[in-house]
């Protein structure tokens, strides 16, 4: 059976790296989450002390960075060079300042380059904001997944007190918002629907509503 590619963009907290781990699974698929990539990057930067704002400080630290992904049972680890970075990337400090370094060039045209490697055989499930524009052009099946503000603050309030973590609804939707803002406005690639995506609006939608929703494109294309 022919692999495909299946790209998967939307906004943050649109669910996007729930049902992509689900299709990879279900499908025997390569993910791919390019948005550890840029977190990834965003944590070496902070760890090292970079100035943010310093497109060449970040660009500097971009050939030491190696960035791995191991599957396991627990599911799938992050790795910059040996260290675990799995849970350190999903961090407030992260999540708040990635939007920034993945607004710049060096960053974006390095991981860019990256993630089409992982993709070049076919077989793979990538989630982020430019799969389908920029990444995976060519990619067979695009899905532009989103939902209501409101429902994405809920979904990860939910998750965060799952985890054991205490955080402030109004706070979470602050970010999410702002977070949305800088990646709908930056220069390069910003977060927008390619024209052959198909937009899926999961407000209300259940996870496997939504999965199967994305698998009758697949079947079209297979
Ligand atoms: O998907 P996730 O929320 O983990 O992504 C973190 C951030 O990485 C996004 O808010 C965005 O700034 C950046 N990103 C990107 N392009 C991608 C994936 C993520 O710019 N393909």
């Amino acid at each position: 059976m022919t692999k495909i590619s299946i790209a998967i963009d939307g906004p943050a907290s649109a669910g996007k790296s729930t049902v992509a781990k689900i299709l990879a699974k279900d499908l025997g698929y390569i993910y791919l989450d390019t948005g550890a990539m840029y977190r990834a990057i965003t944590y070496a930067a902070l760890k090292s002390n970079c100035d943010l704002a310093s497109e060449e400080a970040i660009a500097k630290l971009l050939p030491t960075t190696t960035i791995s992904f191991k599957q396991t049972e627990q599911g799938q680890l992050v790795f910059i060079n040996d260290e675990d970075v799995t849970e350190a990337i999903r961090k407030p400090d992260v999540t708040n300042a990635v939007s920034q370094v993945a607004a710049q060039a060096a960053v974006r045209t390095d991981l860019v380059r990256r993630q089409q490697a992982f993709g070049e055989e076919g077989g793979i499930v990538m989630d982020g904001r430019d799969i389908g524009t920029a990444v995976l052009p060519n990619a067979e099946v695009k899905i532009f997944l989103v939902a209501s503000v409101i429902e994405r603050a809920e979904r990860r309030y939910k998750e965060n007190i799952e985890n054991g973590i205490e955080t402030d609804f109004e706070t979470l939707k602050k970010e999410i918002e702002d977070r949305d803002f800088k990646d709908t406005t930056r220069k390069i690639s910003p977060l927008v629907q390619a024209e052959d995506a198909l937009k899926i609006d999961t407000t209300g939608m259940g996870i496997a509503e939504v999965v199967t929703a994305i698998k009758d494109q697949v079947t079209l294309k297979m």
